[in-house]
């Protein structure tokens, strides 16, 4: 895909979306032959001991403090160096919302929290997430580590699942370009970023004791594709295989992943770590893993005491240790472990703080607006606020991810029942909006209630010129939700302040899509997501009119569960986990095996509601703005790919950006996205957009030719506003090809 916005024709491109200039994230040829043979040469001084020391690693915080490496800041990771043969050590922290602080292992930690990852994908905006994934992978190296388990790109296929939030959205394109970005920024500090979790790994229930059935096809057309895009755009160092079953084999010991999709087909050339607690065996070491990380978490220790063991006896060949030991080796030198050596440093909060709002204010996505109730004007006299916390702060997602905020936690609740109990804590922090929206309205009489009596806060919005109700969701690492539904008793809460006001506008802090069943009620919805340090801040600029809302959902929002290819979720009626299956962190091993059929294939998200025929709440792509945007001029041509331009004027009367998408219909198939832009435009100005289609998006997957197919023949080209809202269509004959895998 390359997409480039130029001003007015004439104009040289300004580009958009084209990359930035090189991190040095992604290797030269004359870098990759200098690590292979420093790689080369240390291999050759190490002992079987040293090679398989960098081949399993410790969290660190199940490690008694007295017991710990000096000097080493204790995170989720730990491979031990290798002084005498200029080896550092391995020091990793989660994730990709900035360095997170589990079970507040480094006391009193903070770090500046990014807007979640649902949150970024919604911002359509690759720059903007590889400068996040720059700042916090600064903040990283100034903790003390050098590796980053951040590139979470599991695809969204069902709004319940647990970890969405972490994730980029349902699409490969969007999720695999901004990955390929965070990654790009996260390794511009000289530490190695690990996408994950490899492979379909795309729900909570059972995730270490299910097993996914998909067709080679689908998956290398969704979320293989998402993975692939993102390894070749962003060279991460590492790849974290997942905890559950693919086809019956654990992804952690799964060769068709690990070995002929990974290494074969993309070329890949770093190393594969395994998710904590994830192996099963010291044969995964044959099928393709590299490194077994959080090893107390398993059974026993396969990559360590049990491959010694194992080579010894002669059962294990010596040369399997040498590729995995090459493998790290290269990676840490690839991406400068090896030139800086670990070291803390200052890190500079306030200017970090700024680009996790320019973040949250690009992620925010005004879903209704009726009869332009957003902005509020300057002259509004008296603002009722309600619900969400919005006093104290702005909430986020449970699990490894969860980053303490600069300034602490305003609440922390642990969470008591279900499969995330005892491992995840719901969490408040950053700017409260409350705070935020009296700085944007100093005027204005601006009145909290906390939801608990909704009489009471409808009566209060009955005499206010507006309200506003903050209506939360929480989610978590290690548990699915069970419907769409918000939090305890919200939809309630809202019903009656919107009743007692139409002038009620409600802002959604979730991580996932969520069902509403008071939008008729409503004239304006908000979605702002876990919105980070600064949350509260973005949230009143897009209330005030200070911020222009240009986020688009990187979801379906469905009507309802219904709806979904699995209305019930896979594994939903199994038993919860025991108590002792929760004390690994929500491993849950000694459940029950059961398999997770994904009907919809390949065709997730949008292109299901597209292939039947099904009515969203709101499509993905979909984010309206206080400026209007015309579309016009369309050119497409074809031949080897499509390409397409087309022009985008402001025709509003404020400043603001636009995300027009293109979309590919090919004969009988749903429709996708092959493109978007984001041009920042003035009232009157316009862009031209160009667009060229990676050709895979117009092909399909040979599972029996191994092969990407492009047949011969007419593609449909949708200029449009979300999936559900085309625009311009034309259309381009596109010549028969092959790719390989
Ligand atoms: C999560 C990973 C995380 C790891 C280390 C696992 O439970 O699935 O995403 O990186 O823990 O904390």
């Amino acid at each position: 895909m390359l997409i480039t916005a130029v001003a007015a024709l004439a104009l040289p491109p300004t580009g958009v979306l084209a990359r930035a200039p090189a991190t040095g994230s992604v290797p030269t040829p004359r870098e990759d032959a200098r690590a292979d043979a420093w790689a080369r040469a240390t291999l050759a001084r190490m002992s079987l001991e040293d090679k398989i020391a960098l081949l399993h690693g410790r969290f660190l915080a199940l490690v008694a403090p007295a017991q710990r490496p000096a000097g080493i800041t204790v995170g989720a990771g730990y491979v031990a160096g290798n002084g005498g043969l200029g080896i550092p050590p391995q020091v990793a922290t989660d994730a990709s919302l900035g360095v997170s602080n589990l079970m507040d292992m480094r006391k009193g930690d903070v770090a500046t929290v990014l807007p979640s990852g649902m949150a970024m994908a919604a911002t359509w905006n690759p720059s903007l997430v590889r400068e996040a994934g720059r700042m916090i992978g600064s903040q990283a190296r100034a903790k003390g580590f050098n590796v980053m388990l951040a590139g979470g790109v599991n695809l969204v296929r069902d709004p319940r699942a647990g970890r969405n939030f972490e994730y980029l959205g349902e699409d490969p394109l969007l999720a695999g370009t901004l990955v390929a970005a965070q990654i790009e920024g996260i390794q511009s500090n000289a530490i190695i970023a690990t996408i994950k979790h490899f492979a379909l790994n795309n729900q909570e229930t059972g995730r270490a004791n299910a097993s996914v059935e998909l067709a080679e096809t689908a998956m290398r057309e969704s979320d293989l594709l998402a993975f692939q895009l993102g390894i070749e755009g962003g060279s991460p160092g590492a790849v974290m295989c997942a905890y559950n079953k693919i086809g019956g084999s654990y992804a952690c010991e799964n060769r068709f992943l690990l070995t002929d999709v990974l290494r074969r087909d993309w070329g890949y050339r770093g190393f594969v770590m395994s998710d904590w607690g994830a192996v099963h065996s010291t044969e995964a070491l044959l099928a393709g893993l590299d490194q077994q990380q959080g090893e107390q978490l398993d059974k026993k220790r396969w990559l360590s005491t049990e491959l010694l063991a194992g080579v010894k006896a002669g059962a294990l060949p010596v040369a399997a240790v040498d590729t995995a030991a090459r493998r790290v080796l290269r990676t840490m030198f690839v991406h400068g472990l090896v030139a800086r050596p670990l070291a803390t440093g200052p890190i500079d909060y306030q200017r970090d703080g700024a680009v996790s709002l320019r973040t949250a204010e690009e992620a925010i996505v005004l879903l209704k607006n009726e009869g332009d109730m957003l902005p509020f004007p300057a002259t509004v006299k008296r603002i009722v606020v309600v619900g969400g916390h919005a006093d104290i702060g702005v909430p986020a997602g449970g699990g490894s991810s969860q980053v303490t905020p600069v300034g602490g936690f305003a609440k922390v609740e642990t969470v008591k029942d279900g499969a995330a109990a005892g491992f995840a804590r719901k969490v408040w922090g950053g700017t409260p909006p409350l705070d935020a929206l009296r700085r944007a309205f100093p005027t204005a009489d601006v009145r909290f209630f906390d939801g608990s009596d909704p009489d009471a806060a409808a009566a209060a919005a009955s005499n206010a010129d507006v309200a506003v109700v903050f209506a939360e969701k929480f989610s978590t690492e290690a548990m699915d939700q069970p419907d769409l539904s918000l939090d305890g008793r919200q939809d309630a809460l809202i019903d009656a302040v919107a009743s007692a006001n139409p002038r009620t506008v409600v802002v959604l802090e979730t991580g996932n899509a969520v069902a509403m069943p008071w939008l008729a009620k409503t004239p304006a919805v908000v979605a702002a997501w876990y919105s980070g340090q600064r949350g509260g801040d973005a949230i009143a600029g897009v209330l005030a009119g200070s911020v222009n809302p240009s986020g688009r959902l990187p979801v379906t929002f469905p009507a309802s569960t219904q709806q979904l290819p699995n209305p019930q979720l896979p594994g939903s009626g199994l038993p919860p986990p025991s108590k002792e299956d929760r004390a690994t962190y929500g491993v849950n091993t000694n459940s029950p095996p059961f398999t997770i059929r994904y009907p919809e294939g390949a065709d997730v998200g949008y292109r299901w509601f597209d292939r039947t025929a099904a009515a969203p709440l709101f499509a993905f792509g979909h984010g309206l703005s206080y400026a209007s945007f015309r579309y016009d001029g369309l050119r497409v041509s074809g031949g080897r790919t499509a390409t397409v331009a087309f022009r985008v004027t402001n025709t509003g009367s404020r400043t603001g950006a636009d995300v027009p998408q293109v979309y590919a219909t090919l004969p009988g198939k749903p429709r996708r996205l092959i493109g978007w832009s984001k041009p920042v435009l003035a009232p009157g100005e316009s862009k031209v957009v160009r667009i060229t289609a990676d050709r895979r998006l117009l092909g399909t997957f040979d599972s029996t030719a191994h092969r990407w197919r492009i047949a011969h023949g007419p593609v449909g080209i949708e200029v449009a506003r979300s999936a559900t809202a085309p625009v311009l269509t034309g259309s381009a004959i596109i010549a028969e090809g092959t790719i390989k895998p």
